[in-house]
């Protein structure tokens, strides 16, 4: 059995110990000979590197492992690049959510201005992993979880329109574990169609393994509770904003109880309550600053002192399966359905066919095959269509470096509310992303 060589982009991410874990526990399913990181912040990658290759050596010493700040150490002899990346890091993140709240709107990773912000931080650093991934290892494939990935994968499709990427979220992973629970079932039981953008979708049925529809099921505990369950099944999204997001699931519902909304929809269908229940001075970013980075690097710092993982300081990060599921379909052409962001091309057939669209496709080793999805309501297609103009403006932005173009793109979001505002908080974005956006004329 062929063993594979990975690279992970964002090696000092606090996803990566997890990740890592993860992997190691499936070697089984996905032998690894070699395992590489690679960050261009070393000081970062050291501290994560360093305890990873304890642990490694403890647990597998038959596996390769080093990290790098090389690209060409990194990325020659490759099979698959996972990418997650945080152009700009925690610093830049805290930015893009408080000063949108300056203004007034919401202040968010990856939806509104602040995923706006953040897309014209991370295209040119993901076409840059792409390009450095084709130059030393062109057979190999990019699984990019990095976001904003709605506009990241835009912005490929434009650029680098035949390359090796597949882009993928796990919101819809972690939510689908959620109605796992509420139906009393795994979520290998569940089949579903779904369609939308990243981070802005709806689930339109969810069977199990004997083609039952459980939709109706879901729907009516969602209703009430939302996506909160009794158990928590979902490793990723758990922090107490995130157990407010599970719970307004229930009036995203309300607005269209025939679907099964994203919980990101939050920020798109009511701004106003979110403004109202966000703290300008301290936000998502913070949370997770004072959270999960603290607990990663302190667990690595540990390991790295004592001179062993065996404590147990790195936890498998279970959540993240579907990322070996996807290299394994790609891998052993299993023709796996899981759900991607692909170029719609008809099968949403009355929408953009040059949408990037999130969407169940098969898996195989030629890349996904998107499934069709049918037509869909005016008001999800109008959601629809506002957002994904958006998401375009900001890629001709970045491309055409025109100031114009992104003060369009601002003033169409939904989350803001007029031209005015849009202008105010462009010159604000400008000053503070001077050292990552290009300059605007
Ligand atoms: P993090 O800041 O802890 O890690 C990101 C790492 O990327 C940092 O070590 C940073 O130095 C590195 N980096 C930044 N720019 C780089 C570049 N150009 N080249 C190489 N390395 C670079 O961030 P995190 O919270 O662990 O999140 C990592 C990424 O994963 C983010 O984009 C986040 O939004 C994304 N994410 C995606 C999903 C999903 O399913 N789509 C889920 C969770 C997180
Ligand atoms: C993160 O985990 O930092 C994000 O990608 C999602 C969140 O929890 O805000």
């Amino acid at each position: 059995m062929k063993k594979y060589s990975v690279v992970i982009a964002g090696g000092g991410s606090t996803y990566t110990p997890g990740i890592v874990m993860m992997l190691l526990n499936s070697l089984d399913k996905f032998p690894l000979y070699e395992i590489k990181l690679y960050d261009n912040d070393a000081e970062r990658q050291k501290i994560i590197g360093d305890a990873l290759a304890i642990a490694i050596q403890e647990q597998n010493p038959e596996i390769r492992f080093n990290y790098t700040t090389s690209p060409e150490e990194a990325f020659t002899n490759v099979d698959f690049c996972m990418a997650h990346i945080r152009s700009g890091k925690y610093k830049m993140r805290e930015l893009d959510e408080k000063i949108p709240l300056k203004h007034g709107v919401i202040g968010q990773e990856t939806c509104g201005p602040g995923g706006i912000a953040y897309g014209m931080r991370s295209i040119g650093d993901i076409i840059e992993l792409i390009d450095y991934m084709e130059k030393y290892s062109p057979h190999c494939w990019m699984l990019n979880y990095s976001n904003p990935a709605a506009i990241v994968a835009e912005a490929c499709r434009v650029l680098r329109p035949n390359s090796k990427i597949l882009n993928i979220c796990d919101m819809p992973v972690g939510t689908l574990r959620r109605m796992s629970q509420i139906v009393g079932l795994t979520p290998q039981d569940l089949k579903i169609r779904y369609f939308g953008l990243n981070h802005f979708g709806w689930w339109t049925s969810v069977k199990d393994q004997k083609g039952n529809e459980l939709l109706p099921q879901i729907r009516d505990y969602v209703s009430q509770y939302g996506y909160l369950t009794k158990i928590e099944v979902d490793t990723q999204h758990t922090d107490a904003s995130w157990q407010e997001t599970h719970k307004k699931a229930k009036d995203l519902l309300a607005v269209d109880p025939r679907f099964l909304p994203n919980t990101y929809l939050k920020y798109y269908l009511y701004p106003d309550y979110v403004v109202e229940h966000s703290n300008p001075e301290y936000t998502r970013a913070n949370e997770v600053i004072d959270g999960r980075e603290k607990r990663v690097f302190s667990a690595a710092k540990s390991i790295i002192e004592q001179k062993t993982a065996k404590g147990g300081e790195f936890h498998i990060d279970t959540h993240a399966y579907f990322i070996v599921d996807l290299a394994r379909a790609i891998a052993y052409d299993t023709n796996e359905r899981m759900l991607l962001i692909v170029e719609n091309n008809g099968a949403i057939p009355n929408f953009s066919h040059d949408a990037m669209v999130e969407i169940p496709c098969l898996v195989g080793n030629s890349g996904a095959e998107p499934l069709n999805q049918g037509k869909i309501p005016t008001f999800q297609k109008g959601l629809m269509e506002q957002q994904v103009a958006v998401e375009k403006l900001v890629v001709e932005a970045w491309i055409e470096h025109s100031y114009q173009k992104m003060w369009q793109a601002l003033t169409l979001s939904k989350t803001v509310p007029s031209a005015t505002v849009a202008k105010a908080l462009l010159d604000d974005l400008i000053i503070a992303n001077q050292d990552y956006w290009p300059e605007l004329k």
